[in-house]
């Protein structure tokens, strides 16, 4: 378990880090990029959950918001703040889609992580620390309040999707 530190790299906008995952979250495919931020090899991150490069300041709602919208075979948008195998960090604008069989099966998950917009970035970045705080008491209670947290948030912009996107209008 790697100790989180301040050293960030950040994404260019011509970037793109690319991962597929199966149904249940496990590594089938990383492109370069991805391995070039996480500082993981491909042998070292196929197969292992996606978590792998989970970073503590991420809140555990946002995860849970991440995995009911694919499970209802939507497609989310996300500001997320990924470890790195040095400690450090970067930030990305993911769009994890489900994918299908040609009998339209689900086989797994799509993921395309690009240029975080820095407002973005700042609005995300507090409003996950709010979110972590409430959580820290680990109860359904501590999750409930940490999803209205996000749902108060973006309610008066149009909801989460409106908002997000419009980062990128
Ligand atoms: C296609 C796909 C891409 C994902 N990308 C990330 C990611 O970049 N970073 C991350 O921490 N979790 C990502 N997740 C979510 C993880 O599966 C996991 O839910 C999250 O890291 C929280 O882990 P935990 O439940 O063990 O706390 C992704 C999931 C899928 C299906």
């Amino acid at each position: 378990m790697v100790t989180p530190n301040n050293k960030e790299l950040k994404m260019k906008e011509t970037d793109l880090i690319v991962s597929k995952t199966d149904t249940k979250g496990h590594l089938t495919y990383c492109n370069d990029a991805f391995m070039e931020f996480s500082g993981i090899y491909e042998e070292e991150l196929l197969g292992q959950p996606h978590n792998i490069i989970r970073h503590p300041d991420m809140p555990r709602g946002i995860y849970s918001q991440l995995w009911q919208t694919i499970q209802q075979e939507n497609e989310f948008f996300g500001f997320i703040k990924n470890l790195r195998n040095n400690g450090g960090f970067f930030w990305t604008f993911a769009n994890i889609t489900p994918s299908f069989s040609g009998d339209s099966e689900l086989v797994g998950y799509f993921s395309v992580q690009r240029y975080p917009m820095p407002e973005g970035i700042d609005f995300f970045q507090s409003l996950y620390q709010q979110m972590c705080d409430v959580e820290a008491s680990n109860t359904q209670e501590a999750m409930d309040a940490s999803t209205q947290i996000l749902n108060d948030a973006v309610q008066d912009k149009g909801g989460y999707n409106e908002f997000i996107c419009s980062f990128y209008r």
